[in-house]
């Protein structure tokens, strides 16, 4: 029943952001609490016995999820940021987009060497982000238990790109 709620408040939005593209919109998601609260408890659920000590989300979807999934694990938060905002002494990793490539930060001192790091995003698509963010933490020290999303495009192959990584969706769309 949770994933359906779930399920139910995803709206398909064709031909954005380019023709031919359907967009997995989470908005009507977010704006329902029963179904946002069952998707956080979905994401977080698998790992609630695993002793996380840091949940990473990624910027900007991965806030709206990772913010309330660190607290439902009584874990910190830890913001991964698109290159140049983060203030403080960072770690960065390159990854690939579509076209051109971009760079994933966290601060340096943010993961606890030896620490115990879920991380955490809506939609898993060719993986390039989930990649960069994982190496991120392990360069960082931390230890990489899981890594968690709302929604996998099955049509993409993502999860290949995360084959050492107990990779966690939701849902595959
Ligand atoms: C989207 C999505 C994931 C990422 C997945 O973020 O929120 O973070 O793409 O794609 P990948 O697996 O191919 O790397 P996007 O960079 O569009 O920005 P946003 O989260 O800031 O909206
Ligand atoms: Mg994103």
């Amino acid at each position: 029943a949770a994933l359906e709620l779930i399920q139910a408040h995803i709206r398909d939005v064709p031909d954005f952001p380019r023709p031919g593209v359907l967009f997995k919109d989470i908005t009507p998601l977010l704006n329902h609490p029963q179904a946002f609260a069952a998707a956080v408890a979905g994401l977080v659920d698998p790992f609630r016995a695993g002793g996380v000590d840091h949940v990473v989300g990624l910027e900007a979807r991965g806030f709206i999820f990772g913010a309330p999934a660190a607290l439902a694990l009584d874990a910190g938060f830890v913001p991964a940021r698109k290159a140049g905002k983060l203030p403080a002494d960072t770690l960065g990793q390159a990854y690939d987009l579509e076209y051109g490539t971009a760079v994933l930060e966290i601060h340096a001192d943010a993961i606890t060497p030896g620490s115990r790091v879920l991380v955490l995003d809506d939609v898993l698509a060719t993986g390039g982000t989930g990649r960069a963010a994982v190496d991120l933490v392990r360069r960082a020290g931390g230890t990489v238990v899981g890594f968690s999303v709302l929604m996998e495009l099955s049509a993409l192959p993502g999860r290949e790109k995360l084959s050492d990584v107990e990779l966690h969706a939701l849902l595959s769309v």
